[in-house]
């Protein structure tokens, strides 16, 4: 390189840093745009079924666990944007709701947001997965909701508690085939009133179908109201596709449904690594909301959307593997995480593109109650743990 060249490569990209002038830009907008490629697929509205109903009350009940204190809205409740709130969710045994929840087993991993599930799997521009296989948990060991919603009701610390692992389904299937009120709904959604685990994890799914949230001010931009994003987010949302972060988080979702290390390394509760799908590789999260689902990272290690900034800065020309800043960590980092490159202004304008995902209108309706007469939500405190009842 000629050095005056070599004088402009330097002292350019430093004064734009400074000025926030538009060189600092090598895309336009909407080369930004499409790149993301976050149209939402076509499904149409939401289904409203019986099914849903249903599942609607078995994921408020806490009948399907083992001590009948926990449901899935303990840990997936719509206070914390169908979150916890909290680094480690508290299962089994636990009592309370979000970070006043203690006690009882500590889960591994932190507790995604079960809303916008229904596109799991859909990457930029529609390619990608169908739903009913998308790869669901933080190292994409299930595919799609129906498979996933078997997960805590079998897992010991999260739902089961004591019932042998073998007798999860005779169990359940007979409390709920012991309460009228579900034999009723079970007959109304299904056409018969049998009772099995299949049809119960179909319902829960076809409820969480139902939960989207995909009126962010950056959807209001993109469906043309400019004046929906701050001037900051509009920087952030060219610089995140510039540096690298869209080459993993893009997509209706803002995610390729792959797995890559990031250099996040965590135990488990039993003291072994936690190396995810392998080598220390998780599921890029979708970042839908998530402003509204913090703290951070699988291990729930970040509290805020800064922290999350400062881990890719710290990571970015790392040569090889992490580890507290020596560089040598256990797991690998991927290559296109050691490639972003996040300047002075990045952060914030990053993060205020991150702050408008933020779709808070979701449905966060509470039922009063449930079929079971349990509190709806488990053991969370009074009236579903605040929120709208209904
Ligand atoms: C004790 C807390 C707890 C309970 C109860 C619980 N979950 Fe979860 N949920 C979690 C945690 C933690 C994860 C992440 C686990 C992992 O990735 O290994 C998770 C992951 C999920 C995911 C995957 C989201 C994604 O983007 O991959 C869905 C969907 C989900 N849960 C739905 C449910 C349903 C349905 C129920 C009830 C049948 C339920 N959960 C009960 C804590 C809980
Ligand atoms: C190599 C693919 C890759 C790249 C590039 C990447 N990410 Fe990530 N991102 C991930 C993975 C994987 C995780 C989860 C890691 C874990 O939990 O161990 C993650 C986690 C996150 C989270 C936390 C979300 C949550 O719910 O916990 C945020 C926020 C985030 N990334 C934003 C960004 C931003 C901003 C950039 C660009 C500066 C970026 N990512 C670049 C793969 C990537």
């Amino acid at each position: 390189m000629q050095r005056t060249s070599l004088l402009v490569a330097l002292v350019c990209p430093a004064l734009c840093a400074l000025t926030a002038c538009d060189n600092r830009f090598s895309i336009t907008e909407q080369q930004a745009l499409d790149q993301l490629g976050t149209q939402p697929p076509d499904t149409g509205p939401a289904a409203v079924s019986d099914a849903v109903g249903l599942g609607r009350l078995l994921f408020w009940d806490p009948i399907l666990s083992g001590d009948r204190d926990v449901a899935c809205a303990t840990c997936h409740h719509p206070t914390f944007a169908y979150g916890d709130g909290v680094a480690r969710s508290h299962g089994h045994g636990g009592a309370g709701l979000g970070p006043a929840r203690a006690g009882g087993a500590v889960v591994d991993r932190n507790a995604p947001t079960v809303l916008n599930t229904r596109f799991a799997g859909f990457t930029a521009n529609l390619g990608g997965e169908p739903p009913e296989t998308a790869p669901l948990f933080w190292d994409a060991r299930a595919d799609g909701l129906e498979e996933q919603a078997l997960g805590p009701l079998t897992t010991a610390t999260e739902m089961r508690g004591d019932i042998p692992e073998a007798d999860v389904a005779s169990t359940l299937e007979a409390r709920l085939a012991a309460i009228p009120a579900y034999r009723a709904l079970f007959a109304a959604a299904f056409g018969d009133d049998a009772i099995s685990l299949d049809r119960v994890v179909s319902a829960i799914a076809d409820f969480e179908r139902t939960l989207t949230a995909l009126d962010s001010p950056f959807d209001r931009f993109v469906a043309g109201d400019q004046q929906a994003l701050s001037d900051a987010a509009r920087r952030g949302m060219r610089r995140f596709v510039e540096v690298g972060c869209a080459r993993c988080h893009s997509g209706p979702v803002f995610s390729d449904f792959r797995t890559h290390g990031i250099g996040v390394v965590s135990r488990r509760a039993d003291g072994t690594l936690d190396d995810g799908a392998g080598n220390g590789a998780f599921r890029t999260p979708p970042l839908r909301n998530v402003a509204l689902t913090a703290p951070y990272m699988h291990d729930g290690s970040l509290a805020t959307l800064r922290d999350v900034l400062q881990h890719y800065q710290q990571i970015s020309g790392r040569g090889g593997n992490n580890g507290g800043g020596a560089g040598n960590g256990p797991f690998p980092i991927a290559q296109e995480a050691r490639q972003l490159r996040l300047g002075r202004g990045d952060l914030d304008d990053i993060e205020a593109f991150l702050r408008a995902l933020s779709s808070p209108g979701f449905d966060a309706r509470i039922p009063s109650d449930v079929p079971s007469g349990l509190p709806p939500g488990g053991d969370i405190g009074g009236g579903g743990g605040g929120g709208v009842a209904q």
